[in-house]
């Protein structure tokens, strides 16, 4: 391990602080696939060891701040709202610094976070496409508020989006009699067999809540229909994904079924992936590390090690 030596904000870098130092370390990667990397660490490093322009698209699920327990400890999800958005505009620097010129940067977050991730995106020159409601289910009102029904997942591109795929949902039926539950006026004809063109309204993909469709019971976790729709949206066949915060791994079963390549971090311990995998994608853990992402990391490292900055 060895002992680095810092410049303070505001100092010439000439001038270090003799006995204040954070250790680095190699790490590697807690678990691949062909085409995928996770590792267990403070998104920061991960971010931080890859070139610029290098990724097709960020999805990222970040905790909200509502002071939730994430299991080890490694994260404080109930800080002041200043130190909550300077954390977000930190790694959301680092996604826009890491994203290909046309690439997409999608951000699962609450309406409350969300207006100031939209209009730090904005400041940092993306362009918006799209604030998607995603319909909340099961919550109640809280004081003197409205029903929150809706979580915010902002749309944003580097630029023209250099890849834009529609993405077709089935006809609603209903479920009783499997009719159509919208008149069409007439039209329903016309209607292609392929389903309609996917809104900014989603309201299929209530979260998985029971303990049997989850990776770890006791984390919010999103059903991989959203990643997934991300996916298909902004990038085509071995493109490049990334999630920063990876949970119970929902991106990452999403990229692996859709043959995207991914590359992802979560700071706590993250056995459940593989497990996950394992699961659900019976042998594609048993391949070797995925040496066509190796000229994504800045300091190539034939292991796939990355420089680690303990917090
Ligand atoms: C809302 S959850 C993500 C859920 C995920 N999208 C899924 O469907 O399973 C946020 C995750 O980010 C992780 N996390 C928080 N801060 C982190 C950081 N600085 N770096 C990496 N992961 C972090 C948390 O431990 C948690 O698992």
């Amino acid at each position: 391990m060895t002992a680095t030596r810092l410049p303070l904000f505001g100092q010439a870098s000439s001038e270090l602080i003799p006995a204040f130092v954070l250790p680095d370390r190699l790490i590697a990667p807690a678990f691949s696939t062909a085409r995928g990397l996770l590792y267990e660490t403070d998104c920061s490093n991960l971010l931080a060891s890859l070139k610029d322009e290098t990724v097709d698209t960020v999805f990222a699920d970040p905790p909200f701040n509502l002071g939730k327990s994430y299991g080890n400890g490694a994260v404080n999800d109930n800080l002041e709202q200043h130190q909550y958005l300077n954390w977000s505009f930190s790694w959301l620097d680092e996604c826009i610094r890491i994203v290909k010129p046309g690439g997409a940067i999608f951000v699962y977050i609450l309406p409350q976070w969300g207006y100031h991730h939209a209009m730090h995106m904005e400041k940092r020159g993306l362009l918006f496409r799209h604030w998607i409601a995603v319909s909340m289910k099961g919550t109640f009102p809280r004081g003197r508020k409205l029903y929150p029904a809706h979580y915010a997942l902002l749309y944003f591109t580097k630029g023209q989006p250099k890849t834009f795929n529609r993405v077709r949902v089935p006809i609603p039926a209903c479920r009783h009699c499997g009719g159509d539950i919208k008149d069409y006026g007439g039209h329903r004809k016309y209607l292609n067999p392929l389903g309609l063109n996917l809104t900014d309204i989603w309201e299929d993909t209530a979260p998985a809540r029971h303990q049997k469709f989850k990776a770890r019971w006791h984390i919010n976790e999103l059903k991989p229909m959203i990643p997934s729709r991300c996916f298909e949206i902004s990038t085509n066949v071995d493109d490049v994904v990334l999630d920063p915060f990876g949970g119970g791994g929902s991106s990452y079963h999403a990229a692996e079924r859709l043959d995207r390549s991914w590359l992802g971090s979560e700071v706590t311990d993250c056995s459940h992936i593989p497990d996950r995998f394992a699961k659900h994608l019976p042998g594609s853990g048993k391949r070797q590390l995925p040496r066509h992402l190796l000229e994504l990391f800045k300091n190539p490292d034939r292991k796939f090690r990355i420089l680690s900055r303990e917090q």
